[in-house]
């Protein structure tokens, strides 16, 4: 087998690991549940959930990956030296395709209304007319396929070019153009007048509003927004270099992801309230709420334009690996090439993503458990794959790779310190499975 390709350094690592986990989750669906789940009481749970389950199981995903240098499949082969915990990969690559079904889609409408904030810049609508549009639109049994298919066509090319060529060269340009946005509209957003009212929102913790539900969708937030779960970050790690320091690494992403949730509420919620809008918007957030916003400041055709760019690139880099996950484990288990099964890969992604996006629209008498096809995919990746691959793989690195291994792994072996083994294992051990057994048992009996 040829040398297997790796990420450029340390710098490469975080920006190609944080594109993965900085996405729709932090721009879109981070600052909706902030707003449906009590403001800073919610920031709070969310942090202590990336300190306590995200960090360990990211550690996990990455050590396993570097030891296996292998696709989420072949690593669980080669780690264990046996076949028999293949599963968790196939769980993995399984996840990973379930979830670009209906990822994709979303990402479709993203670059649309790129399009339309630059083609008319929404100026002319009421705020009954964007939402009316907005409805229209995704629902349309045409023009959503071809964006989402334009969309996933750019990210065959990126997986398509290789890991160094394509996926890092991309994510070096993307990720800071992505921190640069979403700086400059955090300043816009806090000196709009009227806007420190959002912040009060965001930053004053009513704990009134503190439900178990809240913790339970603090720590599924966490989940998804650090690509946990599915292989993500096993695959990257198979390409960090030996002599990256694991622990700063994840360290550092887990800490970009978590600023760039922080800095999207900060982006929006004072616009929102400046505005007198009504900040728990849901899921219509992004498409509704804010063209409307944008209306109404001055310079408001730019921040559209800036905002669903922004949003574009956050789902690119979060849509390349997960491709990555697929095309990996096609290519290197199914021999073929890396080229080729990027574009196979990417066919049956947007089959499934044809079905969710009509599953919205045409086919939405359709129902599997009384969900649309794309309301059934997200629901049953978030609630059952997962969380169950994320335990099991937890599960495999804490039992079953024996804390040796793992200390040659986040040592390199034995060349820096990890003083944090101890306290990593000992969440890897008990608190994270806990933690993780706790979510998906509340998530199954509310399911049925
Ligand atoms: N972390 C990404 C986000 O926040 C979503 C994602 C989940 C990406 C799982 C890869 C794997 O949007």
């Amino acid at each position: 087998m040829g040398k297997r390709a790796s990420f450029g350094g340390r710098l490469g690592v975080l920006l190609v690991a944080a594109g993965s986990a900085v996405g729709l989750g932090n721009i879109w669906r981070f600052p909706c549940e902030l707003g449906q789940n009590g403001g800073g009481a919610f920031l709070l749970i969310y942090l202590v959930c990336a300190v306590v389950i995200g960090l360990p199981i990211m550690l996990a995903e990455f050590s396993l990956g570097r030891m296996g240098q292998s696709n989420v499949v072949g690593t669980f082969r080669r780690v264990s030296g046996t076949n028999k915990y293949r599963w968790i990969g196939y769980a993995g690559v399984l996840c990973a395709l379930l979830i670009m079904g209906f990822y994709g889609v979303v990402c479709g409408w993203t670059l649309d209304y790129v399009y339309q904030a630059v083609a008319h810049g929404f100026s002319s609508m009421t705020s009954e007319e964007l939402s009316q549009s907005f409805k229209d639109f995704s629902v349309q049994p045409v023009r959503p396929v071809l964006w989402m298919m334009l969309f996933l066509t750019i990210n065959c090319v990126v997986v398509f070019l290789g890991v160094k060529e394509g996926i890092e060269r991309t994510s070096k340009v993307l990720m800071p153009l992505l921190l640069l946005l979403v700086i400059v509209m955090c300043v816009r957003s806090v000196t709009l007048p009227g806007g420190s009212e959002g912040l009060r929102f965001l930053f004053e913790p009513d704990f009134s509003k503190l439900t178990p539900q809240v913790v339970l969708n603090a720590m599924g937030q966490a989940f998804f927004s650090l690509s946990l779960g599915m292989g993500c970050m096993t695959t990257y790690g198979s390409y960090i270099g030996k002599d990256i320091n694991l622990g700063h690494s994840v360290l550092q992403v887990t800490i970009l992801d978590t600023m760039v949730s922080i800095l999207s509420a900060v982006a929006i919620f004072p616009v929102v309230f400046a505005m007198g809008i009504n900040p728990s918007s849901g899921p219509e957030l992004a498409f509704i709420t804010l063209p409307n916003v944008f209306n109404q400041i001055p310079g408001g055709y730019i921040w559209a334009i800036l905002f669903f760019l922004l949003l574009s690139i956050a789902a690119l880099t979060s849509a390349i690996s997960l491709l990555e996950v697929i095309t990996a484990f096609v290519s290197e288990e199914l021999k073929i090439s890396r080229k080729k099964s990027a574009v196979y890969a990417t066919v049956l992604i947007m089959i499934l993503g044809v079905f969710a996006s009509l599953s919205l629209g045409v086919w939405s008498e359709y129902k599997i458990f009384g969900f649309s096809f794309f309301e059934f995919l997200d629901d049953v990746t978030a609630r059952f794959v997962m969380p169950l691959t994320g335990l099991s793989i937890s599960w495999f690195v804490a039992w079953k790779v024996g804390r040796k291994r793992l200390e040659k792994e986040l040592t390199n072996g034995h060349t820096i310190r990890a003083k944090y083994l101890g306290v990593f294992l000992f969440l890897l051990k008990y608190v994270t499975p806990l933690a993780i057994i706790v979510v998906f048992l509340n998530q199954t009996i509310d399911f049925f």
